[in-house]
């Protein structure tokens, strides 16, 4: 074993965020990391990483007792963390980037030729598609997963750690990521994995280890396993893995868009999908519906008006909400408490006069919280101190209690655990049977032709392809890969 975590506990405030975390990781193996939003995960990975320190238990690398007191001491010893939120500066290049706040210097310069030399001998070990001289902002998202990546190999680390690698990727471009995961392992560097994205595991796991509230309840080989297996040491129960919705009827037209390349309209009980490679431009339909990126010519119209929106506040006056896939920038107010979070959308509902009654205000922040199994101390703790997953849970709440005639969804399950997806979506489907109008766009496949009634396929900035719901994965892709 390279790494052995035995009862580690770690408390914030009243939180048990661990109470008895284990994990043994040997070198070579991809183990991956599984768990309900705000069992544990990233919180266990941090204290690998130096980054949050524990509060008892036993921390063995290479087996030796080690305390990291800082990430710089992690580092040191040969530990990574692959960054799940990009950290990368985009006006970069890819070898500063690589480089970026440990620069070599030559003589008080920065020692460029160095930078560029080493980079495009990692990426040529490795065999990324990259380039050091390529500019940062231009890469797609998996190629900016892979910079992260040579950032953390930089100095032959022994262990790496993803959390969430792949959330915020199409699966062709998780598969890019799968190859160098495989890649890495066979050079024997030890992956810690972590992923909600349960269909993965058979193709990318040696080992998994199953943490719910903070404890590992379960560890074993992945090839001795099932998904449904996984799912009941997760949550203690049985769970549905693919979730069923009837369809309806459509009743009258919600929204009727015609913009350049983007042409479609929607009806009330409708789930429309949107499929798309990443930077397909599915992302921009949803903000410039919302008032963020300004419209190009053409025509938006709701419940049969044409409307002007040039602001997140015309479009929630006309009745459309937008529930963001980047909830922390544009999601939610982190800062504030999570019952705030929710009812900030509405909050004349919560008024009396023209003060917020905090007792009506806690009470539908209650009700959300237990409907969404939001795992949140009360409704008092701050949304910045909840997990991933539980701060989308938040970002959902927001707009389901602000009661639009249409609603946006822009990956409305990333990192959101299994049993809360199956919630999200019967949520989502009772939206629509109270005669909203529901546009979801979304990477995962399985979901969409779970979920929506209809399909559009989006490449390079346009729809090419308007799919039913009896459709594949496989058609799906092709009119995303090819356009027509
Ligand atoms: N800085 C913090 N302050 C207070 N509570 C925290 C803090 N960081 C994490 N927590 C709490 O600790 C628990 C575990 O959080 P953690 O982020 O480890 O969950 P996770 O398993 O990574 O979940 P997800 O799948 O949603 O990312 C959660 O209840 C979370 O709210
Ligand atoms: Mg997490």
């Amino acid at each position: 074993m390279i790494l052995e975590l035995s009862s580690i506990r770690k408390r914030f405030g009243g939180v048990h965020a661990l109470r008895d975390g284990s994990l043994s990781v040997r070198p070579g193996q991809v183990h991956a990391l599984i768990g309900e939003n705000g069992a544990g995960k990233s919180t266990l990975v941090k204290i690998v990483a130096g980054m949050l320190r524990r509060d008892g238990g036993d921390m063995r690398w290479k087996g030796r007792s080690v305390d990291f007191h800082r990430s710089a001491e992690a580092h040191a010893v040969g530990i990574r963390m692959v960054h799940q939120e990009s950290l990368l500066a985009p006006h970069l290049t890819v070898a500063e980037n690589v480089f970026l706040g440990r620069e070599p210097l030559k003589s008080a310069f920065l020692d460029e030729a160095a930078m560029a030399h080493k980079t495009a001998s990692i990426l040529e070990e490795h065999r990324f598609p990259l380039q050091a001289d390529w500019k940062v902002a231009k890469l797609a998202p998996a190629h900016k997963q892979i910079v992260e990546i040579c950032r953390a190999l930089h100095g032959d680390p022994s262990l790496l750690m993803f959390d969430e690698p792949t959330s915020s990727l199409s699966d062709a471009e998780a598969t890019e990521v799968f190859r160098i995961v495989r890649q890495l392992r066979e050079k024997g560097i030890g992956i810690v994995y972590i992923t909600h994205r349960l269909a993965e595991l058979q193709e990318i796991a040696d080992q998994i280890t199953i943490l719910r509230d903070g404890e590992t309840v379960h560890s074993c080989p992945a090839s001795e396993t099932t998904t449904q297996e996984i799912v009941r040491h997760m949550v203690g129960r049985n769970v549905a893995a693919v979730y069923f919705r009837d369809k309806q009827p459509p009743g009258e037209e919600r929204l009727k868009v015609d913009l350049p390349g983007v042409a479609f309209e929607l009806r009330a009980g409708e789930i429309l999908g949107v499929a798309g490679l990443v930077g397909a431009g599915r992302t921009k339909v949803c903000e410039t519906l919302f008032g963020i990126t300004p419209a190009p010519p053409g025509s938006i119209s709701v419940n049969g008006e044409p409307c002007d929106i040039r602001s997140p506040l015309d479009a929630v006056e006309a009745g459309i909400a937008l529930v963001t896939e980047d909830r922390q920038e544009t999601g939610l107010a982190v800062r504030l408490p999570v019952r705030t979070n929710i009812t900030l959308a509405n909050l004349d509902a919560v008024c009396a006069g023209s003060v917020v009654h905090s007792g009506r205000e806690r009470r539908v922040a209650e009700d959300y919280r237990k409907r969404l199994q939001i795992r949140a101390d009360a409704t008092e703790q701050s949304a910045r101190q909840l997990s991933g997953g539980n701060q989308q849970k938040v970002v959902i709440a927001k707009w389901l209690f602000r009661d639009t005639n249409v609603v946006l969804f822009d990956e409305p399950t990333r990192g959101i655990d299994v049993g809360a997806k199956a919630e999200v979506f019967a949520l989502m489907d009772k939206m629509a049977r109270e005669g909203k109008a529901i546009l979801m766009v979304s990477s995962e496949l399985p979901e969409l032709l779970q979920v929506a009634d209809r399909i559009l396929v989006m490449r390079e900035g346009s729809m090419v392809a308007e799919l039913p719901r009896e459709t594949t994965q496989q058609e799906i892709m092709h009119h995303a890969a090819v356009g027509h």
